[in-house]
């Protein structure tokens, strides 16, 4: 499932990964258009850079693959997933190899290219705080990506937590201070809880976004076997 390369946006001509079985989407690249049904994988890129530098003029919001963004050039950085369509994935970023990308501010999520869809830049972080948890729904119409929307978390996770704070609009952020390499012990790297929603390209309905609304965001958590020790740490020994 989450197989993440990061390199600068201007590298993501060609991302390499082998298909899975099941898999017949033969698109590999996130700035190319795909129709996918379900159980194929999907490349979606995610753009990490200041706010203003994912739009034109300071007013129009563009795709990062849009070379008028010149993102490479503004130090942006790419890190590309391949999940598989209508599978509940819990994709990570890891941050303690990568500092800069929870302080560089905003992320994009997008794919496509004449069908580009991109979603709203969201706040990851800055020198004060950072923001781990998110939940990104990329919405299907006939198998073409269409949209792609954060839904913003709660703060219940937060409360009473004091290396925590409730930022209104993004839910709970981790005080920077406490992340490993700023001089603290938590491992802050992103995690992002991946659903699908809309129709696949026989018209088969997608899922898996009714199915994580419905659950508790974290408990999901504990799914992932792989991911448990960095993000239960994170969130119930810690603190
Ligand atoms: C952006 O600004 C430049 C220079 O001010 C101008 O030439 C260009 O037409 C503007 N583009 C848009 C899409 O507004
Ligand atoms: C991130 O990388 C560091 C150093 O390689 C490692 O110790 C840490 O467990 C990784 N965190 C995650 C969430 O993978
Ligand atoms: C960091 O982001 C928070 C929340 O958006 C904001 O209140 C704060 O002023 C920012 N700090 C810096 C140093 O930019």
């Amino acid at each position: 499932m989450a197989a993440m390369a990061l390199m600068l946006v201007a590298a993501a001509a060609l991302v390499a990964m082998p298909a899975e079985a099941g898999d017949e989407n033969v698109v590999f690249q996130p700035c190319a258009d795909a129709k996918v049904q379900r159980r194929d994988g999907f490349t979606f890129g995610i753009a990490f850079s200041g706010r203003d530098s994912f739009f034109l003029n300071q007013s129009l919001q563009l795709s990062p693959c849009d070379s008028r963004l010149s993102l490479s050039s503004r130090g942006a950085q790419l890190a590309v997933f391949r999940p598989k369509v209508d599978e509940i994935s819990l994709l990570t970023v890891n941050t303690t190899t990568n500092p800069t990308i929870n302080r560089g501010g905003f992320m994009v999520a997008f794919a496509g290219s004449k069908y580009a869809a991109r979603s709203s830049p969201v706040f990851v972080g800055n020198s004060s705080y950072a923001i781990t948890s998110f939940t990104l729904v990329l919405e299907f119409h006939k198998g073409t990506l269409q949209d792609v929307h954060w839904k913003t978390g709660s703060c219940s996770s937060c409360s009473g937590k004091s290396s925590m704070v409730c930022l209104r609009e993004q839910g709970c952020a981790i005080k920077a201070a406490n992340c490993k390499g700023q001089g603290g012990s938590v491992d802050c790297s992103i995690g992002i809880q991946l659903a699908f929603s809309g129709t696949d390209k026989h018209d088969a309905v997608l899922n898996s976004w009714y199915e994580v609304s419905k659950l508790q965001q974290y408990s999901l958590y504990g799914l992932y076997s792989d991911l448990k020790n960095s993000l239960t740490t994170r969130y119930d020994n810690i603190f």
